[in-house]
């Protein structure tokens, strides 16, 4: 297996990718946390899925297993409470390691589990989602919705381990392995000119999911988070960059009211927003607008379903918590591989960006 290491001096841990690697996950699990007992959580889909799997790991390190209801709307402090209430009644000790198997969901939650239980245990993400491979099971950010508004709960905790195993993803339905995709697209724009050039080569293999260039592509994509987030764990700086696209996607999420749009969905369009308002305000040359349009026309658009509100839209980049002292951070691309945090853009720009991109949908000309 490729490992990469996200490096945070006594709490850096391995990240695992590979492919068709069921067959090593207990051993190496046991070789790492000897000893421990250990609780996996899982949601129903996946239960039902991967049940011969999660057995053999309930038999194998003598795992107690919860599954979770599946859905954004169940990433909630009740279903946390029940987490709890699980390993409680089952007497899970300091010592013991929580398994988070399932996608961004389930390691959010899971991850939240880990932090606050008996003040802190040990746990391990297991993604079978490519937004939770190439994202969310990597970095330690874990939380629950609060019913205004979305990861208004939660903590820095890191995971112990990372098993990424991209078999998953061959049950993965295609709607969600796009979304994926958005969040593996995005660090073209921020991972430097290796990764941005990798990416518009791969492309099509990638979402052909030709395995060892998708593999490479999630590898590649695991290292550019790994390095930012050793740089940065509590985002006071750099690690927002891991947000492009993000300030717009939120604001198109809430519009929809977190129902009729994936988040990765909003976040491809959150990306046609910030390279259009790069050009805009100068951050992109002028000469490469076509070159960043042409870029966007390669994932291509999701459908909305309906053209929205670009005031409304505006509007809700303030509930965003990214917002700090009243302004919105905004990140824009300067050349290829590499975007800038920027906070002071006039509204104009934004209304104006907002305005060229749903009401014309230019990235699907
Ligand atoms: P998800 O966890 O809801 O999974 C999407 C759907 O796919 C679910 O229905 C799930 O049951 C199903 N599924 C998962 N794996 C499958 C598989 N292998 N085969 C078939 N079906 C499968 O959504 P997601 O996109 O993985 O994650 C979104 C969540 O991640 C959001 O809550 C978001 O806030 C969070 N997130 C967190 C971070 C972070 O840094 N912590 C970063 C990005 C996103
Ligand atoms: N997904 C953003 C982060 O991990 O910081």
């Amino acid at each position: 297996m490729q490992q990469i290491v996200v490096a945070l001096g006594d709490r850096s841990y391995p990240v695992f990718i590979g492919s068709d690697t069921f067959k090593e996950l207990a051993v190496a699990i046991k070789k790492e946390f000897h000893g421990a007992r250990f609780a996996l959580v899982t949601n129903t889909t996946i239960q039902e899925l991967y049940r011969s799997q999660i057995e053999q790991l309930q038999h194998s390190l003598d795992a107690l297993v919860y599954a979770i209801p599946d859905g954004e709307k169940y990433k909630t402090i009740d279903t946390w409470s029940g987490i709890l209430d699980t390993l409680l009644e089952n007497r899970l000790e300091r010592s013991s390691v929580i398994i988070a198997f399932g996608g961004g969901v389930v390691g959010d939650i899971t991850g939240f589990a880990a932090a606050s239980f008996l003040r802190g245990v040990k746990y391990i993400q297991i993604p079978t989602t490519l937004l939770a491979m190439v994202d969310s099971s990597v970095g330690g950010k874990t939380a629950v919705n609060h019913r205004r508004g979305k990861n208004l709960i939660g903590a820095f905790h890191q995971p112990g381990l990372v098993w990424v195993d991209t078999a998953y993803l061959s049950t993965l339905p295609e709607r969600e392995f796009i979304a994926g995709y958005a969040e593996l697209y995005k660090y073209a724009f921020i991972g430097g000119k290796e990764m941005f050039d990798f990416v518009m080569e791969h492309h099509d293999d990638m979402i052909a999911k030709k395995p060892g260039i998708l593999q490479e592509g999630i590898r590649r994509s695991i290292a550019v988070k790994a390095r930012i987030v050793s740089d940065d764990e509590r985002e006071r700086g750099n690690r927002a960059l891991l947000n492009f696209g993000h300030t717009f996607a939120h604001a198109l999420e809430n519009y929809y009211n977190y129902e009729k749009i994936l988040h990765g969905e909003a976040v491809l369009w959150g990306i046609a927003c910030a390279c259009d308002l790069g050009v805009r305000i100068g951050t992109v040359p002028e000469d490469s607008r076509k070159a960043y349009e042409a870029l966007l026309k390669k994932p291509g658009m999701p459908e909305l379903p309906d053209t929205p509100d670009c005031e409304h839209l505006y509007d809700a980049m303030f509930s965003d918590k990214k917002v700090s002292g009243g302004k919105i951070r905004f990140i824009v691309p300067t050349s290829p591989g590499k975007s800038i945090i920027k906070s002071d853009i006039d509204r104009n720009a934004i209304i104006a960006t907002l305005t060229r991109i749903f009401k014309t949908q230019p990235a699907n000309d």
